[in-house]
């Protein structure tokens, strides 16, 4: 099989277990970061907080992008800079809430005028001034998965446009809040760049806004959701990072002393991870072949939730011919298939499968569904 992956070094290990490859993890963080120039990047920790995975997050000096209290928690543990991290999320409780002012977190991206007001009064009872940025929902189609697109006016996030006004005039009023920046995300999975582009017109048109109403902004943050190669993971195994950059770099009107941030998430990880399976059994079906492998959904959910495909590789079938397989996984649910028509090399019980670009929202997205276990890590 033409595969990067190192093979033998795989063979030995109980499956299913999620590989991944720290060196192309590490190519890949430090492209981003000479790509990035002074844009800063924060990884976004929802991708996957395996704490290795993190360590060398950490190691190389991103920051980080966090949705809950416990990613809050993780990212510091692994060496993260309390005000590298910044707090995100539509819900946040107010428990979390007080667990980042306490932890001085860079700053919290808020959604909405409630939040600022409650976030307020939890800073002001504990004599703290909250650093706040404006998660702003530019409704922009970022042409995703409707699942993952998140800049669309329909969607939950963010504070609409027509109430951004609102939103800042709010901080600037409260004495326990302080205006850190605006903050956007329009989706995930973006492959084109044109959405990066409406973007940043977006961005200039509301920054020039409120500074004619007197209102500096020292950082935009563009979000995640450059996208990466499903199809050919061996073939474009680093993300077209100078692109990106470059949508920004020539988009954005930047004012001296504004700074740019991101938080990818997927770009970072997405290709350093596969999910290691066995073949259980190869099931004659009605005019079908099934391979039924032993990892599945609850090992990687994407294909049964999004309809995402990843590539499927058979590892160790030496056979020169090829066959047709739905590929599917052993939980008690039909939409547990990562592929339908698959063709594969011939396949049989006991060959060894990779699901390919698994490390962005494969273990993060983990389950105990049907009382299975969580299936472990390797790293090379
Ligand atoms: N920033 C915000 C505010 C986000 O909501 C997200 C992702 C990111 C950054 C990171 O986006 P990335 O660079 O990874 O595209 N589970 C889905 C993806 C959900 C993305 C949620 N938000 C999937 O497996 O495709």
């Amino acid at each position: 099989m033409n595969t990067t992956l190192p093979v033998s070094e795989l063979s030995g290990h109980p499956t299913p277990f999620y590989f991944y490859d720290l060196g192309l993890l590490r190519r890949t963080i430090a492209t981003a970061r000479a790509e990035a120039g002074d844009i800063t990047i924060h990884y976004a920790v929802k991708a996957n907080y395996n704490p290795v995975i993190l360590g060398e997050i950490a190691a190389a000096g991103l920051g980080a992008d966090c949705v809950s209290g416990a990613e809050v928690g993780e990212a510091i543990k692994a060496g993260i800079p309390a005000e590298a991290i910044m707090f995100a999320g539509v819900g946040k409780t107010d428990a979390e809430i007080i667990q980042a002012l306490e932890a001085g977190v860079g700053c919290l991206n808020v959604e909405s005028v409630e939040e600022l007001q409650v976030i307020a009064a939890l800073a002001a009872e504990r004599g703290l001034v909250a650093p706040v940025a404006l998660r702003v929902n530019p409704d922009i189609d970022a042409h995703t998965h409707e699942y993952i697109t998140t800049g669309l006016e329909e969607n939950k996030f963010g504070i609409d446009m027509r109430r951004l006004d609102a939103a800042a005039d709010y901080v600037a009023a409260t004495p326990s809040l302080s205006l850190r920046g605006l903050h956007f995300h329009i989706g995930s999975q973006i492959t084109v760049f044109e959405p990066f582009d409406v973007l940043c017109e977006r961005i200039n048109g509301l920054v020039a806004g409120l500074e004619a109403r007197g209102i500096a902004i020292d950082n935009i943050n563009v979000g995640g959701g450059l996208g990466i190669d499903y199809d050919d993971p061996d073939g474009n195994p680093i993300p077209p990072f100078a692109a990106y950059f470059a949508a920004f770099r020539r988009g954005l009107k930047l004012r001296p002393g504004q700074q740019v941030h991101c938080e990818l998430g997927r770009a970072i990880v997405g290709q350093c991870g596969s999910l290691i399976s066995r073949v259980l059994y190869v099931k004659e079906g009605v005019g079908k072949r099934f391979v039924i492998a032993d990892a599945g959904m609850t090992e990687l959910i994407r294909p049964a939730l999004y309809g995402a495909h990843h590539l499927i590789q058979n590892l160790t079938s030496t056979s020169a011919r090829t066959e047709v397989y739905d590929v599917v996984g052993p939980v008690c649910e039909s939409s547990d298939c990562f592929g339908t028509d698959e063709r594969l090399p011939l396949t049989q019980r006991g060959d060894l499968l990779a699901f390919r670009s698994a490390g962005a929202y494969g273990e993060a997205m983990a389950s105990h569904y049907n009382c299975r276990s969580l299936a472990p890590a390797v790293y090379c």
